[in-house]
């Protein structure tokens, strides 16, 4: 019989109090945490029908969907800080005024509301509804962890001082994504949320006109792209029109390697989308995603689960708020 020494079942004991201590810490968002939470309802499925409803009466909220997580998640966490309304929130800082999908948030949450109130938080409506938009939008779907907890609050200056900028550089955009657990493949997975959806001119005419105030156009830019964008955004004209990411003439709602293509034949449209094309770090990822069948279809949903842990806040800190724009109450 194997008799143990105190100090050994001390050690044993000791392991086993971290193991479990860990085991707690990585479950504390987990796949399935509402099942059973919510009488015999699927959380999830209800989720997804109210974001496929809307988006069979206006499938560009795909794009506004996936986008606002990315927002929210990179500005204080996954806590839903990029949802409450008020005069000086993160919603009011100029990057954000351009998110879009605010009302299918919700709508998703109204509709769990109606049945398991002040279960659901906004957080992890957000996150299923940006999973339920890549769904929708020809992406393959990805289980995703929950059991997030609402934020108490949300700050315009931290959403100016934390979203980048289009001009971002790639090497500045990695360390970015890796302060937030993010690796550099990560980084530009995840950047592939760009092969849905539209930007204004004034993010990239700089591109076409002075760029880096050399006078010139970005050299990179594929000759017939500089002038149809040029096109679509004259230097002098006082508008600022909406231009597809995806150059091809079907699929701007459609999520795909498409982008990563385009990249590779200097059609990229923002500055950081055409810097991982170029740029020796990125480079031979974003070949891999182009030309491996299946890839990025793997990583796309892979790494929005990762992105979905930034900053969350599980367990008893935070709260489930009633209405995603307001908290239920002040916290001090
Ligand atoms: C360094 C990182 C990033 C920068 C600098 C950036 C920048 C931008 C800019 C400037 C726009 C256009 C805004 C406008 O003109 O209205 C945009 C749109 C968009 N971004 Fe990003 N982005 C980044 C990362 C991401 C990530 C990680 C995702 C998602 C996983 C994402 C998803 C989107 C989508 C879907 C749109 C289109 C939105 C729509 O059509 O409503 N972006 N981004």
């Amino acid at each position: 019989m194997w008799c143990a020494s105190p100090s050994t079942i001390l050690a044993l004991g000791l392991i086993l109090v971290t193991l479990v201590s860990q085991c707690y810490a990585n479950n504390q968002l987990y796949v399935g945490y509402y099942r059973g939470k919510c009488w015999q309802y699927n959380v999830e499925e209800i989720i997804f029908n109210v974001v496929k409803a809307k988006y069979a009466k206006d499938p560009t909220i795909v794009a506004g969907l996936i986008r606002l997580q990315f927002h929210d998640c990179i500005v204080r966490g996954c806590d839903a800080s990029v949802l409450l309304d008020g005069p000086k929130t993160e919603k009011t800082a100029k990057p954000n005024q351009s998110l879009k999908g605010f009302y299918v948030i919700d709508a998703a949450k109204e509709a769990v509301e109606r049945i398991c109130p002040g279960v659901v938080s906004c957080a992890d409506v957000l996150t299923i509804a940006a999973r339920s938009a890549v769904f929708l939008a020809g992406g393959r779907w990805y289980y995703v962890e929950t059991g997030r907890r609402d934020g108490f609050i949300s700050s315009r200056s931290e959403a100016l001082a934390n979203l980048p900028s289009e001009h971002i550089t790639t090497r500045d955009a990695i360390q970015l994504f890796a302060s937030r657990g993010l690796s550099k493949e990560d980084f530009v997975v995840l950047l592939g949320g760009h092969s849905v959806g539209t930007t204004h001119c004034d993010k990239f005419s700089s591109r076409l006109y002075n760029f880096h105030n050399t006078g010139k156009p970005d050299v990179r830019m594929n000759s017939g792209m500089l002038y149809a964008l040029r096109r679509m955004c004259p230097r002098k004209s006082g508008s600022n029109n909406i231009v597809y990411f995806k150059n091809a003439p079907t699929g701007h709602y459609q999520i795909d390697n498409a982008y990563y293509k385009q990249l590779l034949v200097n059609q990229g449209l923002l500055e950081v989308d055409q810097n991982i094309g170029s740029s020796p770090l990125t480079n031979s990822i974003v070949k891999k995603l182009a030309y491996v069948p299946g890839y990025f279809d793997k990583k796309f949903g892979q790494s929005m689960v990762k992105m979905g842990r930034i900053g969350v806040i599980t367990g008893k800190q935070g709260e489930i708020r009633k209405y995603c724009g307001a908290i239920n109450h002040y916290k001090h």
